[in-house]
């Protein structure tokens, strides 16, 4: 059988042209061929999709050339992991499909994350680092017997397990027996830099209990490169280093927006008070002193990984909001560019009446979600020519209701921006929505978003008429503010300061 399959591998239709792996009319050939062995033998046979993650931004960022490139030196690592009766395909652009015969999900497993670690664990990989989108790998894995009993629904459970992985994160490789577990650990991936390797491995066999995904560093610049390419959950480092210390890498990391909430723990023998100060003021999450014990390091190791969970957690779901705030510009026609507009307004005038970081920071995120709410109001309404009917009018009197809604679980990081968005069409004299507050009791901040917001109204064109001057924007301010709408003082300032 292996025999026949070399003949045939030369030949142009079962033979990936740019990776040289089986191509994906080969993989359709052989899998049901594989899976009829395999139940005629009652062995098990594994299947593994493996997926570039953040491969189209890189083939945007480098151009094809390289991409292309980067293929080769993954398919390359893919075939030097396998073994002889494995079968590695190219299934489609950047997705890669292994047939394991005779092998069960959990050593499957194992060769994927063998393949994970060789591909990323090298200083000098040969491609340019993508430091905002890393390139990584994420796999997804179905067997037979135990989770699919043809070719088509051992394809179909691979995939399910990869979107997963997808979804959940990317740069892991789940096993679909696993992936239905909603409730399932994310496997970590641990980066342990340490110039002794004994120490390394100390450590590793001291984490076995966790399920992890080990990653290495010799030294203080190979570690900074390797969480360049491969963001880890956690850092476990060495202080007395070759090269660079261990300070200086969690200080160069702890500074960087990109790496800061990586939690990193010092191991080290250094025990003095001055050395936990300077671990301190560099900024690592924890300290350890060697020898530790085990118990203790699986303790902070899990305390510390919980909270970059929640991290990460909080991130994708602000990056949900934030393309949902862009979304709504393309919704609504008449307000293109309306959201930087209102923002860069509201921070001119927060700036020119003192108002501290905290404060400024509000107005930054609040300006860009002010309308966030407009999502759930019918495109019709918003985007009407002329004037609305009274009953549109109550619609659209939602939004901003409805984005505090919206934004409500992100209240530890959005703060006061919260208070921008419910309160932003408040009115000094109590006519404004969705609570009818007056005077001071509405917020400074909404206060100051009101004035940005109506100025950029009066200065754009609407459905109902064209756009006004400053000074005419101006004037109409200046009126609402006398008859108490608007906060006198505010507009004032806005005045000179647009002025
Ligand atoms: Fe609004
Ligand atoms: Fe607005």
């Amino acid at each position: 059988m292996i025999q026949d399959r070399e003949r045939i591998y030369f030949t142009r239709f079962i033979v990936d042209d740019l990776t040289g792996l089986f191509s994906h009319s080969y993989f359709q050939q052989i899998l049901p061929q594989e899976m009829k062995r395999a139940k005629a033998d009652l062995s098990p046979l594994s299947l593994a999709f493996l997926n570039l993650d953040n491969f189209s931004s890189y083939n945007l960022g480098y151009g094809y050339f390289q991409g292309d490139y980067l293929l080769r030196s993954v398919s390359d690592t893919i075939r030097q992991n396998i073994r002889k009766s494995d079968i590695a395909c190219r299934y489609k652009g950047d997705e890669f499909a292994v047939i394991f015969p005779r092998t069960s999900s959990q050593q499957a497993l194992s060769v994927v994350n063998q393949i994970r670690f060789f591909l990323f664990q090298g200083v000098d990989a040969p491609w340019p680092i993508q430091e905002k989108q890393p390139i990584t790998l994420s796999g997804g894995i179905a067997s037979f017997p135990d989770d699919a009993t043809s070719a088509d629904e051992l394809i179909a459970k691979a995939q399910r397990a990869l979107s997963l992985v997808k979804i959940r994160g990317k740069n892991q490789c789940y096993l679909f027996a696993e992936s239905s577990n909603l409730l399932q650990d994310r496997q970590a991936t641990i980066l342990i830099v340490d110039d002794m390797k004994c120490n390394i491995l100390s450590i590793e066999e001291a984490l076995a209990p966790l399920n992890f995904f080990p990653l290495r560093a010799y030294d203080g610049m190979q570690a900074l490169s390797i969480v360049k390419r491969q963001r880890p959950d956690l850092i476990l480092m060495d202080i007395m280093m070759p090269n660079l210390n261990g300070y200086e890498v969690c200080r160069r990391l702890k500074e960087d927006d990109k790496t800061r909430l990586i939690p990193i723990i010092l191991i080290t023998s250094l025990n003095t008070l001055q050395d936990k100060i300077m671990g301190i003021e560099v900024g690592a999450d924890d300290y350890l002193l060697k020898p530790f014990e085990k118990e203790e390091l699986i303790a902070r190791v899990k305390s510390l990984l919980r909270v970059k969970y929640l991290n990460d957690h909080l991130e994708r779901q602000e990056n949900v909001i934030f393309s949902l705030a862009s979304a709504i510009e393309a919704k609504d026609k008449y307000t293109l560019g309306h959201t930087e507009r209102v923002t860069n307004y509201a921070l001119l005038l927060g700036n020119r009446i003192g108002l501290d970081e905290a404060a400024l920071n509000a107005l930054k995120i609040g300006g860009l979600l002010h309308d966030i709410g407009k999502i759930g109001i019918p495109e019709s309404i918003l985007n009407k020519p002329g004037p609305l009917a009274p009953s549109e009018r109550t619609v659209i009197q939602k939004h901003p209701e409805i984005g505090f809604n919206i934004c409500l679980p992100l209240k530890e990081r959005l703060g006061d921006a919260l208070l921008v968005i419910r309160h932003h069409h408040e009115k000094l004299d109590g006519t404004g929505y969705p609570d009818g507050l007056q005077g001071k009791s509405i917020p400074l901040v909404a206060r100051i978003m009101a004035i940005a917001d109506i100025y950029d109204a009066l200065t754009t064109d609407r459905s109902y008429r064209t756009r006004l001057t400053r000074e005419d924007a101006l004037r109409i301010m200046k009126d609402e503010a006398e008859r108490g709408a608007l906060d006198q003082e505010l507009v004032r300032q806005f005045e000179d300061v647009i002025g």
